[in-house]
């Protein structure tokens, strides 16, 4: 039978916290077959439209995002966990599933009327995403598209996400 994306990603019980269950999409990473599928169905439903940068999402949105902006040459722009990027940055503060954190990009990262796409490699409540988005409309730039490999709906980050006007694309849920 044919392998799904899904079929790549494995669930870890209470990790890093008693409660969760973290998908580990290390096993898809490592997989070729499954690794180009992923990023083969993450940018298909932007084929033909302008994309001017990819924004990953800090750590797993680096490994798909390079990826996907390789593929559609276009530019990589990180969006970081805070006190990691070098030059001048601003910042967005957020929670999720498990915790609080800061993210940040540099100042001159993105251009104003540019046409981003956001990648990361799930979605839960949205926090890290609303903020990365945020991170980009302060800088001017256009969010065009979240791609994400793993929903989890029942975290609401999709209904956030749609609701505050941004198309959510998932591959998985
Ligand atoms: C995970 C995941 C997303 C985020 C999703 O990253 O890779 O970035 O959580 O959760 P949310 O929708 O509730 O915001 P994590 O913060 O664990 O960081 P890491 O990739 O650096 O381990
Ligand atoms: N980030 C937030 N929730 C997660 C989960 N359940 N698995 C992996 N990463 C996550």
């Amino acid at each position: 039978m044919t392998k799904t994306v899904r079929d790549y990603i494995r669930s870890i019980v209470d990790f890093p916290h008693e409660g969760i269950i973290f998908r580990d999409v290390t096993t898809l990473f490592s997989d070729p077959r499954g690794f180009r599928m992923a990023v083969d169905q993450l940018l298909a439903p932007y084929a033909g439209m302008r994309i001017d940068k990819v924004v990953g999402l800090e750590a797993r949105g680096f490994i798909l995002g390079g990826a996907v902006a390789h593929q559609l040459s276009t530019g990589f722009v990180p969006v970081r966990k805070k006190g990691k990027l070098p030059g001048a940055v601003i910042s967005e503060a957020y929670t999720l599933e498990y915790g609080e954190a800061v993210v940040e990009i540099h100042d001159d990262a993105l251009q104003p009327g540019e046409r981003v796409l956001i990648v990361d490699d799930l979605l839960a409540t949205g926090g890290t995403a609303e903020a990365g988005i945020k991170l980009c409309t302060r800088l001017g730039a256009e969010v065009v598209g979240c791609a994400f490999v793993i929903d989890l709906p029942d975290l609401g980050g999709r209904t956030l996400l749609e609701g505050l006007g941004y198309e959510v694309h998932a591959l998985t849920s």
